[in-house]
């Protein structure tokens, strides 16, 4: 589905690159982890398959179209949903005006269904009280479901997430994986994670080290 071709970046200058001639292949259903020691450049790899910034080297291909000739801006609107560590909300609405502004934003077959949105964020343990009061009022696991759910009630088929888990606890983190899994295999779609829990990596389908230059296959 998503394809890499001798993928190339560097911040100021080639000698310095991050990674070069990086081919991969990654797959509709199937949930894949990316690790490595910070600094890699994990999160760069990312904001490549995400649109945000663009590769120096190579090009990136979704179901044969590479993402440029897509256009950018399209490519992050319609084929690509991001999580981040952070969560990154509409922090002054509801966890369901979050999903409906996304579901709008993004064209979704679900647009303006609001009993969809609701049932899933029940569905992902928010109370009818909690979808409703700012997104800030909630904990830090309840607002990564919101994030998730947003990903879940919208039509890309790509969903990138840059240490998705890093502000969670155990618990919590248990849960956020288990929806990825649900969204790669129920929805078959593919899920790209950073992380750097080997708990997180050995939970995805396939794990990628990112380590000099180079990413290899792990065993999970
Ligand atoms: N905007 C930037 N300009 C210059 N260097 C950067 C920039 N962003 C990140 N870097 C550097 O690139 C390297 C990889 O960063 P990053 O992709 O964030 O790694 P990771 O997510 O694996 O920790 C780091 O050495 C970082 O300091
Ligand atoms: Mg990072």
């Amino acid at each position: 589905m998503l394809k890499v071709e001798d993928l190339g970046y560097w911040y100021d200058r080639q000698e310095n690159s991050l990674f070069e001639h990086v081919n991969l292949n990654f797959e509709s259903a199937t949930s894949y982890a990316i690790v490595g020691q910070s600094g890699s450049g994990k999160t760069t790899f990312l904001s490549l398959l995400a649109g945000l910034d663009k590769p120096r080297a190579g090009q990136i291909t979704l179901n044969g179209d590479p993402i440029n000739q897509i256009g950018l801006t399209n490519y992050r609107k319609s084929h690509v949903s991001i999580v981040f560590q952070s969560y990154n909300l509409l922090t002054y609405m509801s966890p369901l005006n979050n999903l409906m502004t996304a579901m709008a934003i993004t064209n979704s077959s679900h647009r303006g269904d609001k009993q969809y949105a609701q049932e899933m964020l029940r569905k992902l343990g928010l109370t009818d009280e909690q979808m409703t009061k700012n997104v800030q009022r909630l904990s830090g696991g309840q607002q990564q479901r919101v994030a998730i759910a947003r990903t879940m009630v919208c039509d890309a088929k790509l969903v990138v997430a840059d240490e998705p888990t890093g502000n969670l606890d155990e618990a919590n983190t248990r849960d956020v994986i288990q929806l990825f899994q649900k969204i790669a295999h129920e929805q078959q779609k593919c899920v790209i994670i950073v992380t750097h829990e080997p708990d997180v990596a050995a939970a995805c389908d396939q794990s990628y080290r990112l380590a000099k230059h180079e990413f290899k296959l792990e065993q999970v």
